[in-house]
């Protein structure tokens, strides 16, 4: 039976070490650590995304501010608000929420944060440092950021000549998760819609990474003994046990009979998840320390 990464407890003692870093950058500078969140429109998954970055932002101590838009708003006025808060030396990270309504165009507004304030790891100096192997000067798209922490745990930080496989080739966390998982020395493969026999591919891996969406998709004749499955997806399916229009979460891994072939494993809820709003803190901790000159924690 595999162990279960507890990503609650790991996202927990980040937070902790953030909260510590935030006193600290509060005494030395005399100003607090601003995190700006930019949320358009009105989709209730987003706004409750948005709402528990705010709340988690303010318990770190952090000067936490959001930027509330109607779905009308240009892209110039989104770009505006965007150049504001890089002009601002008391706003230390900016996230703009994603997916935008139409027809606002994500990947200029997010091109126009400037990349030492790109929390969000989004930008494309961001994602070239971290495709170029520099693990020291950019900022890392938080969930892979989250999930190589989890695989950390497991594995410590050397995963030389353990295969990885990475189901899932977003920009958001695919691609760069792959990339994480290279510079620390796996030989990593992504699969995605396209890729044949995903099973077969599967079965190589010492770690599996499932981003796909897919309630259950990975099966327990996918897992190779022993290895350690790192499910990504959040999926919410009816669940008439709980009673009538009930629903529940699941992630992209048949959970109970994965769990009985790997050697570890990441529950949904309590994987993945709670680490995507750590990770954020800790990326805002970063950009504050390196703009004030200070030397930069690392989680
Ligand atoms: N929407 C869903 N996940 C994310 C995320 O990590 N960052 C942003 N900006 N939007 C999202």
């Amino acid at each position: 039976m595999a162990v279960v990464i507890d990503g609650k407890q790991a996202a927990a003692s980040v937070i902790e070490s953030v909260k510590e870093k935030a006193t600290a950058f509060e005494s030395t500078t005399g100003g607090k650590i601003g995190l700006a969140v930019v949320i358009v429109g009105d989709d209730p998954a987003s706004h409750a995304y948005v709402g528990s970055k705010g709340r988690m932002a303010k318990e770190c101590g952090f000067n936490s501010v959001q930027h509330t838009l109607p779905a009308e708003t240009t892209q110039q006025a989104l770009e505006d608000l965007v150049a504001r808060l890089n002009a601002d030396p008391a706003i230390h990270g900016i996230l703009v929420q994603l997916p935008l309504p139409k027809p606002l165009q994500s990947d200029a507004v997010i091109q126009s944060i400037l990349p030492e304030k790109d929390v969000d790891g989004l930008h494309v100096v961001n994602a070239g440092k971290l495709f170029s192997g520099d693990m020291d000067t950019g900022l890392i798209s938080c969930t892979p950021a989250g999930a190589m922490l989890l695989v950390r745990k497991v594995h410590g930080i050397d995963l030389s000549g353990l295969n990885a496989l990475v189901i899932g080739r977003s920009n958001l966390f695919g691609k760069p998760m792959a990339q994480l998982l290279l510079n620390a020395n796996a030989t990593v493969t992504m699969a995605h819609s396209r890729s044949r026999d995903l099973p077969a591919l599967a079965r190589q891996a010492d770690i599996l990474v499932a981003a796909v969406g897919r309630a259950g998709m990975v099966k327990a004749d996918w897992i190779k003994e022993g290895a350690t499955v790192i499910d990504v997806g959040i999926n919410r399916i009816p669940a008439p046990e709980k009673g009538e229009g009930k629903t529940r979460l699941v992630g992209d891994v048949a959970y109970e009979d994965c769990a009985a072939k790997a050697g570890a494993i990441t529950p949904v809820p309590g994987g993945v998840g709670p680490m995507t709003i750590a990770m954020l803190m800790a990326n805002t901790v970063i950009a504050a320390y390196r703009t004030a000159g200070m030397p930069a924690p690392r989680f």
